[in-house]
């Protein structure tokens, strides 16, 4: 009989992308997936420690795998992700759940197999966290699920330590792929069928930096237009502190490549900015967005925004508030500020209460929120390029996105899953849009 394997996924695509390569490692280890923790016989929790939201969600869910566990002794829980590289996690996480049968890092995902097997020869429990500073492993294939997107990781780590955040104590410095190696990724990608790949890295603008042999993120990009066949490029994120106009203009001049930005701005106030150690000033900021629009008039732009950062006062809010109406972002993820043991912000005085920062995260979204709502009325009449990711059961239609990212909803009658097609908005539905398919591609 066949055995299962599940996989919860919390934080971010780079996480949801090292998911599908254990999913990978499980496959070719003659693992299927399934859609019940009851019914599978290996269950990975992939976490994330980026805010406490995400922690907390992961403990509560490994916490509710103990009757699970107990009714089936042979069920294999493994624990992976950021979570168990912090401090003394890992040893936490083993007293907390003593049912969990495996711990390892973020960057021993190749060794998952290997690890595996161990365990399957033997009683004991598996705590194995290795150097999250050691090199890329380029053997893994992922068992991707994502289609019509593919995920290509093009660096991992990161260098900037932003006073908030956890990911540098995680997942270690900077370290490049090969431009051979994420070129001949993509390049396959795109042969298989691919329609939309999507590069990661934690501020893809360094990327090539610390292979010293004059790679860079705009001749990647510069590359990637080299590639023949019909498929989106898109990336994040890009730290605002390096984005150049070679990058911006290598953007502009790739036919692949969306002109869509996510340029996380996390403060409106430069004060803030400065304690954030984000390296640039609001001027800074608003002189990228202006120098972005002369090189691309119509670049959709996206963002970060952490409100209640230590300190914050309401004139810092207000400024963050402008900034967001000023810049006119077509989508913005909003965070309340959540401190992370170990980072600089976290040790900071003046932490601010709870119900402040809920007061402002409200007017942030609202603003936002409505400004979307603004926007997707300018779609109605309009025919847009649309490239189809999902059916969607509950409302009966296919969802896809144009190049900036908006959703739209179109009704029809076969399966176009992967398909670009030219779509007429007739209604917005608040901040996605519904149309009609006027034209589906041509099979290439
Ligand atoms: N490398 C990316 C972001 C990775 S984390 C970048 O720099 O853009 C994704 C987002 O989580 C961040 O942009 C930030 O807005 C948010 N975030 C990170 N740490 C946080 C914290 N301690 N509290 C609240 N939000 C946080
Ligand atoms: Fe975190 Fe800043 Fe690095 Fe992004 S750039 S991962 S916010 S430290
Ligand atoms: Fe991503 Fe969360 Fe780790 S945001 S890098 S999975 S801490």
């Amino acid at each position: 009989m066949s055995k299962n394997y599940i996989i919860y996924t919390y934080g971010c695509q780079m996480n949801v992308h090292e998911s599908e390569k254990i999913a990978g490692i499980l496959s070719s280890k003659g693992y299927t997936k399934c859609d019940k923790s009851e019914d599978a016989d290996v269950i990975v929790y992939n976490t994330c420690c980026v805010r406490e939201n995400a922690e907390q969600h992961a403990f509560g869910n490994i916490g509710m795998i103990k009757k699970l566990k107990k009714q089936k002794k042979d069920l294999i829980v493994a624990v992976c992700g950021c979570m168990t590289q912090q401090g003394n996690f890992a040893e936490k996480l083993s007293s907390m759940f003593p049912y969990v049968d495996i711990i390892i890092g973020t960057f021993n995902m190749d060794k998952f197999g290997e690890i595996l097997d161990k365990k399957l020869n033997s009683k004991k429990r598996i705590v194995e966290i290795l150097d999250k500073n050691r090199p890329i492993c380029e053997s893994v294939k992922p068992l991707r699920s994502s289609y019509p997107n593919a995920w290509v990781n093009i660096m991992y780590g990161c260098n900037n330590f932003c006073s908030y955040c956890i990911v540098p104590y995680v997942r270690g410095r900077e370290r490049s792929r090969t431009l051979d190696n994420v070129l001949n990724e993509v390049k396959s990608l795109v042969e298989s069928g691919y329609k939309e790949i999507t590069l990661l890295g934690q501020n893809v603008n360094s990327y090539g930096k610390d292979l010293g042999d004059g790679t860079s993120f705009a001749k990647l990009i510069d590359e990637i237009a080299k590639i023949e066949g019909k498929f989106r490029l898109r990336f994040m994120s890009n730290h605002p502190k390096d984005i150049t106009e070679d990058v911006v203009k290598a953007i502009a001049n790739n036919q692949h490549a969306c002109k869509s930005i996510h340029l996380p701005v996390q403060s409106g106030s430069t004060r803030i900015l400065s304690l954030m150690n984000r390296k640039y000033t609001r001027e800074q900021y608003l002189s990228e967005v202006k120098m972005i629009r002369s090189i691309i008039p119509d670049c959709a732009l996206t963002t970060d925004i952490i409100v209640g950062f230590p300190t914050e006062t309401e004139e810092d809010f207000l400024d963050t508030m402008s900034l967001v109406e000023t810049v006119g972002y077509d989508g913005a993820f909003t965070f309340v500020y959540s401190p992370r043991e170990g980072t600089k912000a976290a040790e900071m005085e003046d932490q601010i209460p709870a119900e402040v920062k809920k007061d402002r995260i409200m007017r942030l979204v609202d603003l936002q929120n409505e400004r979307n709502r603004v926007d997707s009325l300018k779609y109605v009449g309009k025919t847009i390029e649309v490239l189809i990711e999902d059916y969607d059961q509950k409302k009966n239609a296919y969802m896809g996105r144009d190049e900036r990212g908006r959703m739209a909803y179109v009704e029809f009658t076969k399966n176009i899953v992967g398909k670009f097609v030219q779509v007429q908005i007739t209604s917005t539905g608040g901040m996605s849009l519904l149309g009609k398919v006027v034209k589906v591609e041509e099979e290439m």
